[in-house]
């Protein structure tokens, strides 16, 4: 998709159709609308008044106008965006995946986006604009030959009328690293176990630090070995895959080193590229889902893809641990304990709560390399969908600034995220009779023991915990995505990322606002 911007009237657009946000109850004889009104002969107005479109959110009008009217383009399409006091970064980038996926399928190919975030910044319109576009046309049909999505939008164009077009040029360009770098993780969730084994990941890990420029150090397993990682080994065992442990580096220019005492942020992530449980097997229903247990994972690879080149002046580090979880004759027993690397003694009950095996490790090793922050995220647990369900990523951890910063971080970018208590009484629920603790801890509370069991290994440095398991796969689509992988927390965490620049920049305000 060619993508282009324009500060120019949206009459003038040299495209097939034209998409406008419409708030709700909006009027046509006001405003912009009246423009758009007028363009199209009371067309609008007619729309408006007949009550077919009221301006909800994902409602949408389309309409041929005739050749040689008020407008270049000879179709429009009407998009309800909701509220315009709620209209914001996110809600333009919904706007945009649902006007391209709706055009698309009218076999549209070349559109021009009109956002309207009016009073807000025209970079950050153009942005999320080109952000939900690219987002909105990605399809996880990959792997089918018959009834492919064929049709394509070819040119994209984002209009704000009278903005700076430097500002527009930039924004876009974020939003399309962004975006691809969403569709990227999504990629990466949707592919099957055999096509996704460890040392795949970590080759498409590669690639990305080849192209965008990061450094990279894979460990094999005798250096997993070496490093006693013998909590993450214990999930390997039963897998004829070899296990991988993906580290990338980002630096700003000019930096080479950590310093001591330096603020150094890691995200590390589940890489279980499939889960059936090991020897406490899953049932066989739904199983082929546990394909994109390696989501936390491509969330930080795709993370570190956009950052490679949006080059934030802060340095980030990316762990991903990854490994099947199969049943064999090598494989860890329930009953069973194992050494981590930072030497705490795990019985593991359940060879199913492998993810927190891995992490445990993955944590201790990004605090190892210097990490003074970590964010990991995974789908870890059945019992966050139970809880939170497809809405809310649910966020627990040990540094209340951190955990603030990701939700609202997320807030900005339309990614939800709900904070689940981690009071130390739940600590006891995963203390074992005969090892310093164990895997799981009974029925109550599963997301929460979860993350204490991560805790255990986060000590000494600010934890913010993601539990993305319900939120990273949606079974339906939405107007503005396609069902499957969705990418989840990407955007979040570039965000987060981008405010903590301006941080360091010495940009934001005492009152910690941004900008
Ligand atoms: N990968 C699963 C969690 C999961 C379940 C993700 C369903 C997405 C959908 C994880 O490894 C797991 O199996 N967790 C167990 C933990 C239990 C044994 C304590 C679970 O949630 O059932
Ligand atoms: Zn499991
Ligand atoms: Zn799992």
């Amino acid at each position: 998709m060619e993508i282009k911007t324009s500060s120019g009237r949206f009459a003038e657009a040299d495209v097939q159709a034209v998409a406008v946000a419409v708030f709700k109850d909006e009027k046509a004889g006001e405003g912009f609308l009246k423009d758009v009104d007028a363009a199209t002969g009371g067309l609008v107005g007619s729309i408006l008044e007949s009550g077919e479109l009221k301006g909800k959110e994902g409602e949408t009008a389309y309409i041929h106008l005739a050749p040689g009217g008020g407008m270049k383009a000879t179709r429009l399409l009407l998009v309800g965006v909701g509220e315009r006091n709620d209209y914001k970064r996110a809600q333009v980038s919904q706007f945009a995946g649902a006007a391209v996926r709706s055009l698309r399928a009218r076999n549209v190919k070349s559109v021009a986006l009109v956002p309207r975030l009016e009073g807000g910044d025209a970079e950050d319109a153009a942005a999320a604009a080109v952000e939900g576009a690219v987002i909105g046309i990605f399809e996880p049909d990959k792997y089918r030959t018959i009834e492919k999505e064929e049709r394509a939008v070819e040119q994209l164009q984002v209009i704000v009328e009278g903005a700076q077009d430097e500002a527009l040029r930039s924004g876009a360009e974020r939003g399309r690293v962004v975006g691809e770098s969403v569709n990227f993780t999504r990629d990466l969730a949707n592919e099957p176990g055999a096509y996704m084994t460890p040392t795949i990941m970590a080759e498409r890990a590669q690639e990305v630090a080849n192209q965008f420029g990061l450094e990279i150090d894979v460990l094999d397993r005798p250096r997993i070995e070496k490093e006693g990682m013998g909590s993450f080994l214990s999930v390997a065992n039963g897998s004829d895959q070899p296990p991988k442990m993906m580290v990338l580096k980002y630096m700003p220019e000019g930096k080479t080193s950590i310093e001591d005492g330096e603020d150094y942020l890691a995200l590390v992530g589940k890489g279980i590229t499939f889960d059936t449980g090991g020897i406490s097997i899953k049932p066989s229903e739904n199983m082929e889902l546990m394909k994109y247990d390696m989501t936390g994972g491509a969330t930080v690879i795709g993370v570190m893809r956009a950052v490679a080149q949006l080059k934030p002046p802060i340095p980030v580090l990316g762990v991903v641990p990854a490994t099947e979880n199969m049943p064999s004759g090598k494989a860890t027993k329930p009953g069973d304990v194992v050494r981590a690397m930072t030497g705490k003694t795990i019985e593991v009950i359940n060879t199913d709560a492998e993810g927190r095996l891995i992490l445990a490790d993955a944590v201790a090793y990004a605090k190892k390399l210097g990490a003074t922050r970590v964010i990991d995220m995974a789908t870890l647990t059945g019992a966050v969908s139970i809880a939170l369900g497809d809405v809310n990523t649910g966020i627990l951890g040990t540094d209340q600034e951190l955990i603030d910063e990701v939700i609202e971080c997320g807030r900005e970018v339309g990614e939800k995220f709900w904070q689940l208590p981690l009071d130390k009484e739940y600590s006891k629920q995963i203390k074992s009779d005969i090892a310093d603790i164990k895997n799981v801890g009974g029925r109550k509370a599963g997301t929460i023991t979860a993350a204490a069991f991560i805790k255990e290994f986060a000590d000494g440095v600010a934890w913010a915990h993601l539990d993305i398991a319900g939120t990273a796969w949606g079974d339906e689509a939405k107007p503005f995505r396609s069902k499957g992988p969705t990418g989840v927390a990407v955007r979040t965490l570039l965000n987060l990322i981008e405010r903590e620049s301006e941080r360091a920049a010495g940009k934001t305000s005492s009152d910690g606002s941004s900008k």
